[in-house]
Protein backbone atom coordinates (compact mmCIF):
# COMPACT_ATOMS: atom_id res chain seq x y z
CA UNK A 1 0.00 0.00 0.00
CA UNK A 2 1.18 3.35 -0.68
CA UNK A 3 2.26 6.01 1.57
CA UNK A 4 -1.01 8.17 2.44
CA UNK A 5 -0.79 11.70 0.53
CA UNK A 6 -3.70 14.44 0.47
CA UNK A 7 -3.80 16.82 -2.17
CA UNK A 8 -6.27 20.21 -1.30
CA UNK A 9 -7.94 20.92 -4.28
CA UNK A 10 -8.40 24.47 -4.59
CA UNK A 11 -11.16 24.32 -6.16
CA UNK A 12 -12.99 25.33 -2.94
CA UNK A 13 -10.59 27.95 -2.15
CA UNK A 14 -10.70 31.70 -2.72
CA UNK A 15 -10.22 32.11 -6.00
CA UNK A 16 -9.17 36.04 -5.03
CA UNK A 17 -6.39 34.61 -2.66
CA UNK A 18 -5.06 31.43 -4.29
CA UNK A 19 -1.60 31.71 -2.72
CA UNK A 20 -2.55 32.35 0.50
CA UNK A 21 -5.11 29.67 0.17
CA UNK A 22 -2.14 27.10 -1.15
CA UNK A 23 -0.18 28.85 2.24
CA UNK A 24 -2.79 27.77 4.59
CA UNK A 25 -2.10 24.11 4.05
CA UNK A 26 1.48 23.70 3.20
CA UNK A 27 3.12 22.30 6.69
CA UNK A 28 0.03 19.49 6.45
CA UNK A 29 -0.36 18.86 2.84
CA UNK A 30 1.94 17.02 0.24
CA UNK A 31 0.36 18.41 -2.96
CA UNK A 32 -1.99 21.67 -4.18
CA UNK A 33 -4.53 20.25 -6.55
CA UNK A 34 -5.42 22.44 -9.48
CA UNK A 35 -8.52 22.04 -11.25
CA UNK A 36 -8.44 23.34 -14.96
CA UNK A 37 -11.69 23.08 -16.46
CA UNK A 38 -12.48 24.46 -20.50
CA UNK A 39 -15.88 25.09 -19.95
CA UNK A 40 -16.04 21.67 -23.09
CA UNK A 41 -14.87 18.50 -21.57
CA UNK A 42 -16.81 19.41 -18.54
CA UNK A 43 -19.36 22.69 -18.00
CA UNK A 44 -17.45 24.36 -15.85
CA UNK A 45 -14.24 27.07 -16.63
CA UNK A 46 -11.73 27.77 -14.05
CA UNK A 47 -8.49 29.00 -14.92
CA UNK A 48 -5.74 27.64 -17.67
CA UNK A 49 -1.66 28.23 -18.13
CA UNK A 50 -0.85 31.86 -17.01
CA UNK A 51 -2.53 31.21 -13.88
CA UNK A 52 -0.54 27.92 -12.93
CA UNK A 53 2.64 29.24 -14.23
CA UNK A 54 1.45 31.83 -11.18
CA UNK A 55 0.65 29.51 -8.35
CA UNK A 56 3.82 27.50 -9.23
CA UNK A 57 6.37 30.59 -8.12
CA UNK A 58 3.79 31.23 -5.19
CA UNK A 59 3.39 27.51 -4.12
CA UNK A 60 5.55 25.83 -1.37
CA UNK A 61 3.80 22.74 -2.36
CA UNK A 62 4.35 20.86 -5.76
CA UNK A 63 1.12 21.50 -7.99
CA UNK A 64 -1.16 18.28 -8.78
CA UNK A 65 -2.92 19.32 -11.86
CA UNK A 66 -5.68 17.98 -13.03
CA UNK A 67 -6.90 19.19 -16.67
CA UNK A 68 -10.12 18.04 -17.25
CA UNK A 69 -10.44 19.70 -21.23
CA UNK A 70 -10.04 18.34 -24.61
CA UNK A 71 -7.36 18.05 -26.16
CA UNK A 72 -4.89 17.48 -23.23
CA UNK A 73 -2.93 16.02 -26.34
CA UNK A 74 -1.76 19.69 -26.95
CA UNK A 75 -2.19 21.16 -23.63
CA UNK A 76 -1.13 18.61 -21.10
CA UNK A 77 2.73 18.42 -21.76
CA UNK A 78 3.04 22.75 -21.36
CA UNK A 79 1.85 22.29 -17.93
CA UNK A 80 4.56 20.09 -17.09
CA UNK A 81 6.84 21.79 -19.02
CA UNK A 82 6.21 24.84 -16.68
CA UNK A 83 7.39 22.93 -13.58
CA UNK A 84 4.14 21.20 -12.47
CA UNK A 85 4.96 17.91 -10.16
CA UNK A 86 2.26 15.84 -11.30
CA UNK A 87 -0.24 16.24 -14.57
CA UNK A 88 -3.24 14.27 -15.32
CA UNK A 89 -5.48 14.15 -18.21
CA UNK A 90 -8.89 12.06 -19.02
CA UNK A 91 -8.35 9.28 -21.16
CA UNK A 92 -11.64 10.09 -22.94
CA UNK A 93 -10.21 13.09 -24.24
CA UNK A 94 -6.94 11.97 -24.88
CA UNK A 95 -6.26 10.97 -28.73
CA UNK A 96 -3.18 9.12 -28.21
CA UNK A 97 -3.04 8.37 -24.01
CA UNK A 98 0.30 6.31 -24.31
CA UNK A 99 2.25 8.93 -26.28
CA UNK A 100 0.97 11.82 -23.91
CA UNK A 101 2.10 9.90 -20.88
CA UNK A 102 5.36 9.83 -22.31
CA UNK A 103 5.78 13.25 -23.48
CA UNK A 104 4.58 14.34 -19.78
CA UNK A 105 7.05 12.43 -18.56
CA UNK A 106 9.74 13.95 -20.82
CA UNK A 107 9.23 17.34 -19.69
CA UNK A 108 9.59 16.34 -16.11
CA UNK A 109 6.29 15.48 -14.35
CA UNK A 110 4.76 12.70 -13.35
CA UNK A 111 2.23 11.23 -15.21
CA UNK A 112 -1.82 10.83 -14.75
CA UNK A 113 -4.29 9.46 -15.98
CA UNK A 114 -7.82 10.31 -15.22
CA UNK A 115 -10.81 7.88 -15.42
CA UNK A 116 -14.76 9.54 -14.93
CA UNK A 117 -16.96 7.38 -13.40
CA UNK A 118 -18.72 5.53 -16.16
CA UNK A 119 -15.43 4.67 -17.84
CA UNK A 120 -13.77 1.43 -16.75
CA UNK A 121 -10.41 0.38 -16.16
CA UNK A 122 -10.46 -2.93 -18.08
CA UNK A 123 -9.33 -1.54 -21.04
CA UNK A 124 -5.99 0.67 -19.63
CA UNK A 125 -4.67 -1.78 -17.34
CA UNK A 126 -1.68 -2.85 -20.25
CA UNK A 127 -1.21 1.19 -19.76
CA UNK A 128 -0.28 0.71 -16.12
CA UNK A 129 3.18 0.86 -16.67
CA UNK A 130 3.05 4.19 -18.82
CA UNK A 131 1.60 6.00 -15.92
CA UNK A 132 2.44 7.37 -12.09
CA UNK A 133 -0.56 7.42 -11.41
CA UNK A 134 -4.45 6.72 -11.65
CA UNK A 135 -7.29 8.96 -11.00
CA UNK A 136 -10.68 7.22 -10.16
CA UNK A 137 -13.40 10.15 -9.96
CA UNK A 138 -15.45 9.66 -7.57
CA UNK A 139 -17.89 12.49 -8.27
CA UNK A 140 -18.87 13.01 -12.19
CA UNK A 141 -16.07 15.68 -13.08
CA UNK A 142 -16.72 19.84 -13.28
CA UNK A 143 -17.84 21.01 -9.93
CA UNK A 144 -16.94 21.33 -5.92
CA UNK A 145 -19.28 19.66 -3.18
CA UNK A 146 -20.88 16.89 -4.99
CA UNK A 147 -21.99 13.61 -3.58
CA UNK A 148 -19.26 10.83 -2.84
CA UNK A 149 -20.34 8.32 -5.54
CA UNK A 150 -20.56 4.66 -3.68
CA UNK A 151 -21.02 2.93 -7.06
CA UNK A 152 -17.35 3.68 -7.96
CA UNK A 153 -15.89 1.38 -5.24
CA UNK A 154 -15.70 -1.70 -6.76
CA UNK A 155 -13.80 -0.19 -9.65
CA UNK A 156 -11.63 1.09 -7.14
CA UNK A 157 -10.74 -2.45 -5.75
CA UNK A 158 -10.78 -3.45 -9.32
CA UNK A 159 -8.06 -0.45 -10.09
CA UNK A 160 -5.68 -1.60 -7.23
CA UNK A 161 -6.20 -5.41 -8.32
CA UNK A 162 -4.44 -4.43 -11.64
CA UNK A 163 -1.84 -2.07 -10.15
CA UNK A 164 -0.52 -4.91 -8.04
CA UNK A 165 3.78 -4.34 -7.92
CA UNK A 166 3.68 -1.08 -10.09
CA UNK A 167 4.74 1.70 -8.71
CA UNK A 168 1.49 3.84 -9.59
CA UNK A 169 -0.19 5.73 -7.34
CA UNK A 170 -4.05 5.37 -6.50
CA UNK A 171 -5.53 8.99 -6.66
CA UNK A 172 -9.65 9.70 -5.54
CA UNK A 173 -10.98 12.98 -6.70
CA UNK A 174 -14.76 13.75 -5.37
CA UNK A 175 -16.95 13.92 -2.69
CA UNK A 176 -13.52 12.90 -0.52
CA UNK A 177 -14.13 13.70 3.33
CA UNK A 178 -14.41 12.60 7.03
CA UNK A 179 -17.52 10.78 6.03
CA UNK A 180 -15.87 8.72 2.74
CA UNK A 181 -12.23 8.68 2.86
CA UNK A 182 -11.66 5.21 4.93
CA UNK A 183 -14.09 3.97 1.92
CA UNK A 184 -11.60 4.89 -0.31
CA UNK A 185 -8.59 3.90 1.38
CA UNK A 186 -10.38 0.68 2.19
CA UNK A 187 -10.75 0.10 -1.47
CA UNK A 188 -6.88 0.77 -2.31
CA UNK A 189 -6.53 4.85 -2.76
CA UNK A 190 -3.33 6.65 -1.36
CA UNK A 191 -3.94 10.16 -3.03
CA UNK A 192 -6.69 11.66 -1.78
CA UNK A 193 -8.02 15.11 -3.44
CA UNK A 194 -10.28 16.72 -1.14
CA UNK A 195 -11.63 20.25 -1.66
CA UNK A 196 -14.60 21.87 0.36
CA UNK A 197 -13.80 19.04 3.24
CA UNK A 198 -10.35 21.12 3.22
CA UNK A 199 -11.66 24.51 2.33
CA UNK A 200 -14.91 24.76 4.07
CA UNK A 201 -13.66 24.03 7.34
CA UNK A 202 -13.05 26.12 9.54
CA UNK A 203 -8.91 25.15 10.36
CA UNK A 204 -8.15 24.04 6.54
CA UNK A 205 -4.39 22.72 7.76
CA UNK A 206 -6.31 20.69 10.53
CA UNK A 207 -8.67 19.24 8.56
CA UNK A 208 -5.94 17.80 6.09
CA UNK A 209 -3.98 16.26 9.10
CA UNK A 210 -7.66 14.54 10.23
CA UNK A 211 -8.23 13.02 6.86
CA UNK A 212 -4.62 11.99 6.64
CA UNK A 213 -5.26 10.10 10.12
CA UNK A 214 -8.32 8.50 9.18
CA UNK A 215 -6.44 7.07 6.02
CA UNK A 216 -3.46 6.17 7.52
CA UNK A 217 -5.49 4.28 10.49
CA UNK A 218 -7.46 2.09 7.29
CA UNK A 219 -3.54 0.93 6.29
CA UNK A 220 -2.35 0.06 9.61
C1 LIG B 1 -14.19 18.08 -9.50
C2 LIG B 1 -12.74 18.34 -9.21
C3 LIG B 1 -12.37 18.13 -7.80
C4 LIG B 1 -13.14 19.00 -6.82
C5 LIG B 1 -13.44 18.12 -5.66
O1 LIG B 1 -14.38 17.88 -10.85
O2 LIG B 1 -11.91 17.50 -9.98
O3 LIG B 1 -10.98 18.23 -7.58
O4 LIG B 1 -12.43 20.12 -6.37
O5 LIG B 1 -14.22 18.82 -4.77
P1 LIG B 1 -14.90 18.11 -3.52
O6 LIG B 1 -13.76 17.54 -2.69
O7 LIG B 1 -15.61 19.23 -2.83
O8 LIG B 1 -15.80 17.04 -4.03
ZN1 LIG C 1 -9.76 17.46 -9.41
Amino acid sequence: MGRVQISPSILSADFARLGEEIAAVSDTADWAHVDVMDGHFVPNLTLGLPVVESLLKASALPVDCHLMIEDPDRWAPQYAELGAGSVTFHVEAAHAPIRLAREIRHQGARAGMALKPATPVEPYVDLLPELDMLLVMTVEPGFGGQKFLDVVLPKLRRAKAAIGDLDVWLQVDGGVSPETIERCAEAGADVFVAGSAVYSAADPSRAVEHLRELAERVQQ
